[in-house]
């Protein structure tokens, strides 16, 4: 498996940290542009270098990056370690825009690394089955997908400041983005509404049309409360995803008898492990080692494809807002 430095020692690095070294995960090195931070959070998950130098770390034992910054340094910080020869796994969103998305997979291409988003939903055991049922026809088609992310927040820097890429549809509405994407590709055509506030979006909603008929309706805020759950329906039933939709362990499916549809839904259930970024982690390890340089579930197409949408509903938002 390889053996991983983590830039970045927020929150995020924190819980993922605890994980990766919960399924016997290596970890060689640590970069924090605090020092003191950098040398903590070493101390705390007992990894043997800290440094605030990025250079220091590329140059050290290590295979795979794990990057948790703001959004607007994630394209420079994966060049950078792509350039070393790294192979990397970059909190979400990948990039603040498609062009850069694809620039950082062609590269990493170009530099036969692994390139992933941390997109950790993807490899959690009940999004996992849910995904497995629906492709295997439990629902029919596919005819909608509903799903909120929204809670009000203390701004704080990376989540609010335009300088830190900040953006509650990149931040947060990447989920339910994601989720529609799974199963209903990507939109012929988007129609948003936001909340845009010095140059951030605050929170917004957003129909996702597909030719043939079918279509996604999202929401989120990081302002408002909204409904934390999600819906996936078909021809022949609908799958309900407790809140919160996209770290959940529990869903309903109501398909395959009235009985189950309308009374009794299946009740499906994966409790959690640690924080839930194990089976992502696993599966990154496990591309890695088998010489994979995207991971099927969360390849680059897909990538890109889900960042050309987050793309065209801020643009469709900004326009309204002018
Ligand atoms: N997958 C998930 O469940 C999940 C959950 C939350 C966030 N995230 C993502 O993870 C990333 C980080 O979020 P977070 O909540 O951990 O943020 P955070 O707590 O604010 O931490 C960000 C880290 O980046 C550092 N940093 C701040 N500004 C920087 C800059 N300009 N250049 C380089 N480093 C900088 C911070 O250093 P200092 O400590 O010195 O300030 C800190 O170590 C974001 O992309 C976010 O979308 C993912």
């Amino acid at each position: 498996m390889p053996r991983w430095g983590i830039i970045g020692t927020g929150d995020i690095s924190d819980r993922l940290v605890s994980d990766l070294l919960a399924i016997g995960g290596e970890i060689t090195a640590v970069w924090g542009r605090t020092p003191d931070r950098a040398s903590d959070f070493a101390a705390r998950h007992g990894i043997p270098f800290a440094t605030a130098e990025r250079s220091a770390l590329f140059a050290r034992d290590v295979d795979a990056v794990y990057i948790a910054t703001p959004a607007s340094t994630h394209t420079a910080i994966t060049l950078e370690a792509i350039a070393a020869g790294k192979h990397v796994l970059v909190e979400k969103p990948i990039a603040t825009s498609a062009v850069d998305a694809e620039m950082l997979f062609a590269r990493a291409s170009a530099a036969g690394v692994f390139l992933m988003e941390a997109m950790w939903m993807r490899f959690n055991p009940l999004h996992v089955e849910i995904i497995e049922r629906i492709t295997g026809g439990e629902l029919g088609a596919v005819r909608s997908v509903r799903a909120g992310f929204g809670t009000p927040f203390f701004p704080r820097p990376g989540k609010a400041r335009p300088e830190d890429g900040g953006s509650i549809l990149r931040d947060r509405g990447i989920y339910p983005v994601t989720l529609a994407h799974w199963f209903l590709g990507e939109p012929d055509d988007v129609q948003a509404r936001g909340v845009v506030s010095e140059r951030v979006d605050l929170a917004g909603h957003a129909t996702l049309d597909s030719a043939g008929g079918a279509f996604a309706q999202l929401a989120w805020s990081g302002v408002d409360f909204l409904d934390l759950s999600a819906a996936i329906s078909g021809e022949r039933g609908w799958i309900t995803l407790d809140p919160m939709f996209w770290a959940g362990s529990d869903a309903r499916v109501h398909a395959g008898s009235a009985e189950r549809i309308f009374r009794e839904p299946e009740r499906i259930g994966h409790p959690r492990v640690g924080n839930g970024y194990g089976p992502m982690l696993e599966a990154v390890g496990t591309a890695i080692e088998s010489g994979l340089r995207e991971h099927p579930w969360h390849d680059a197409a897909t990538t890109i494809s889900i960042t050309r949408t987050l793309d065209r509903i801020l643009a469709d938002i900004s326009s309204e807002s002018r």
